[in-house]
């Protein structure tokens, strides 16, 4: 059987092994790899085959029912010895996107549920969650998008950071599903990509997934949004989120505290779309996010091309937190919440 998300595949099941778009190699090839084990899936999550909070979380899900599947023949207790470690090992593939604890939680529950039932149904029963959960994140965004939208004029110039789009997910996009909804409305959009130093989401995936839709889209360096927006040339800005704390605190790819100052100085508003499963209600702040710092060869180069002097010292933190006092709205599949704290994330949540 082979299920198929959207025209963008981020990832797709194909005859009983996960496929995931390897998004180390775009723009230049489009390349499906095969992933057939909760090991594989974690590797291509560290390794960035797959990206963006959303799509882990999916990635991780299939992770699961992978590893249910290839124990699929053991005894009781062995399967569900398996099924422990698989979830060990994708929960430390990457430390930042909650989507990815929030996904591994649901699998974790849909398993306890089925823990009288014989291992083939077990596996079966897990794939059809990790479907569920894939189809549902599609939909969330397209909500998502719906609420957004409003918030968005006709013309207007959007600046957005990072990928937050298809490719971040498992179709539509939460910051780019907003500005596809637009766009599908009939506003004319035109998007500043930041290029998003230093993993280049930006250049590489940003700029590359507007232009198979045909959505302008023009690629400004990081350091350029500053001037631009001085300038009148960007009337908002829209990113997507890691992980939102339940004071409204938002961590998102390094380089959004930056823009979101800029913005606040420029009086331009700074949106946040993501999912209800990307707020994580038991972090109390930002602060208490943990940050992922990701290898120095990130800094010191790109695709095997080293730029910076051997043996300079590097700092390499992939993240950072916005202050929820930075942002205009919160964008989810329930609505818009302006200027969000800790009473209405709070009340987002109930
Ligand atoms: O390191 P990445 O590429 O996984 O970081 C992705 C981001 O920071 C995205 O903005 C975020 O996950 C939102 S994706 C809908």
């Amino acid at each position: 059987m082979k299920k198929i998300f959207n025209k963008i595949n981020t990832l797709q099941w194909n005859n009983g092994a996960l496929e995931m778009l390897d998004q180390r190699l775009l723009p230049s090839r489009v390349e499906y790899p095969r992933f057939e084990s909760a090991a594989e899936v974690a590797n291509g999550i560290r390794s960035m085959v797959v990206r963006g909070a959303p799509a882990i979380g999916c990635a991780a899900a299939y992770g699961m029912a992978l590893e249910a599947l290839r124990l699929q023949a053991q005894p009781h207790d062995a399967f569900f010895a398996g099924l422990a470690r698989a979830d060990a090992l994708l929960a430390a593939s990457r430390p930042t996107a909650v989507n990815l604890f929030w996904a591994l939680k649901r699998m974790r529950t849909r398993l306890d549920s089925l823990r009288g039932a014989q291992p083939p149904g077990i596996a079966g029963a897990l794939l059809v969650e990790a479907h569920a959960i894939t189809d549902e994140d599609v939909r969330l965004n397209q909500a998502m998008g719906q609420h957004g939208a409003a918030l968005l004029h006709d013309p207007m110039r959007v600046l957005t950071h990072c990928n937050a789009g298809a490719l971040a997910t498992a179709g539509h996009g939460t910051a780019l599903g907003v500005i596809r909804s637009a766009v599908a409305a009939g506003k004319r959009i035109a998007v500043y990509a930041d290029e998003t130093r230093p993993f280049l989401q930006g250049a590489r995936l940003t700029a590359w997934e507007l232009m198979q839709d045909g959505i302008p889209v023009t690629l400004i360096a990081d350091s350029a949004a500053g001037l631009l927006m001085r300038r009148g040339d960007i009337d908002a800005v829209i990113v997507g989120a890691d992980r939102v704390a339940a004071n409204g605190d938002v961590a998102n790819k390094i380089g959004t505290y930056g823009v979101a100052v800029l913005a606040r100085r420029h009086g331009i508003p700074f949106y946040v779309a993501a999912p209800l499963s990307t707020i994580d209600a038991g972090t109390a702040c930002g602060d208490a996010i943990a940050i992922e710092e990701r290898p120095a060869a990130e800094v010191t180069g790109h695709g095997g091309t080293q730029w910076a002097a051997s043996g300079v010292g590097v700092r390499n933190p992939v993240f950072d937190i916005t202050p929820a006092e930075l942002v205009s709205a919160l964008i989810t599949e329930r609505g818009v919440t302006r200027t969000p704290d800790g009473a209405k994330i709070t009340a987002l949540l109930r």
